[in-house]
């Protein structure tokens, strides 16, 4: 098992030995390495046994830093960093060098982002490289959203998780490119289009359906439990199903094994608690978990995207 703690020293010292921490973040936990060193970037991919064909995100603490990794920053992406860093928001800018290919997978384009959490951001300002950092889950696995989550599947691989508590927002960042200056939505994540389209207008948005290229990460099952993951009418599936668990938007469906992910239907709420109650049906002794989709707008499109791809059959 690995260490827990608050020791920012601590990680900044495994760090600059080129080792992997955890750290915590808004979304959901990363698992770091100094994105500038090609052989610790690789512990990453080794330890979650991701592809290397699916790019990671680097973090770094300041807009003012931008410049060191990024040729050049459209308006559009400038007016979205004045609005949402720190915060859920990644960008996808023409890479400098001294990002090795490794980090990007090939791609001229990197994935950028100043997190919005207080260890992390300490820990940012106190090294002198940006940290790549995935989701700190086995590839393929739900994200976790707290450090007991990074400890029980990848523990025995990496040395010290920084412990920051449950992560606020719960999914992913919203990720977001500007070919030919035109903004594409690659995944839907914890900054809602709504917010996105009042600050630079209409956005086009990837759908899950569209095979794409461009984040081939967006692989279509993902955040996949172990269990089987029905989605629908939760009355009729309790018809059909026995032995489930069932997490639902906001109903009591007074079963046993049930999570309900917003009493007062907030979508916020309900983002922050849906990996947390993914794994924890994965670990009860039942035969399959059902779900429904929640309303889709705010950041219940991001929610319905990742039930959705959890639904998928491996
Ligand atoms: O909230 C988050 O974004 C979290 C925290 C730790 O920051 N990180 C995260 O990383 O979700 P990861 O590796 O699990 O997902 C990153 C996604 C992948 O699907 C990858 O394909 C996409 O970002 N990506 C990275 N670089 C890209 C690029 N240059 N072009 C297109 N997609 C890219
Ligand atoms: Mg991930």
């Amino acid at each position: 098992m690995a260490e827990l703690g608050d020791d920012i020293k601590h990680a900044k010292r495994l760090l600059d030995q080129n080792k992997l921490v955890a750290i915590p973040t808004e979304t959901v936990y990363g698992l770091a390495a100094n994105a500038t060193n090609s052989a610790a970037v690789t512990q990453i991919f080794k330890t979650k046994k991701r592809p290397s064909f699916d790019p990671l995100i680097i973090h770094i603490h300041s807009f003012e830093q931008l410049s060191e990794y990024i040729i050049n920053i459209p308006e559009k992406a400038k007016l979205l960093a004045d609005r949402f860093w720190p915060g859920a928001l990644t960008l996808l800018l023409q890479k400098k060098d001294i990002i090795p290919d490794i980090v990007t997978s090939g791609l001229d384009t990197v994935a950028i982002r100043i997190p919005n959490h207080p260890l992390t951001l300490e820990l940012l300002k106190s090294i002198s490289y940006p940290l790549a950092a995935p989701s700190a889950n086995p590839f393929g696995y739900i994200s976790p959203t707290t450090a007991i989550h990074v400890n029980d599947q990848l523990g025995n691989n990496i040395d010290y998780i920084l412990d920051g508590g449950t992560c606020e927002v719960g999914i992913e960042s919203t990720i977001i490119g500007f070919d030919n200056d035109h903004p594409t939505v690659h995944r839907l994540g914890g900054v809602s289009i709504e917010k996105i389209e009042s600050i630079i207008g209409k956005v086009d948005v990837k759908a899950l359906s569209s095979s794409n290229p461009v984040a081939p990460g967006m692989l279509q099952n993902h955040y996949s439990p172990k269990k089987k993951l029905i989605i629908g009418d939760i009355d009729e599936l309790l018809q059909k199903h026995n032995n489930v668990g069932v997490i639902s938007f906001q109903k009591d469906y007074k079963v046993q094994h049930q999570i309900q992910l917003s009493k007062t239907g907030n979508l916020d709420e309900a983002a922050q608690c849906l990996f947390g109650a993914l794994r924890k049906l994965d670990n009860e002794n039942i035969s399959i978990i059902i779900s429904e989709y929640v309303p889709n707008h705010g950041l219940g499109r991001a929610i319905n995207d990742r039930l959705k791809r959890a639904a998928i059959e491996q």
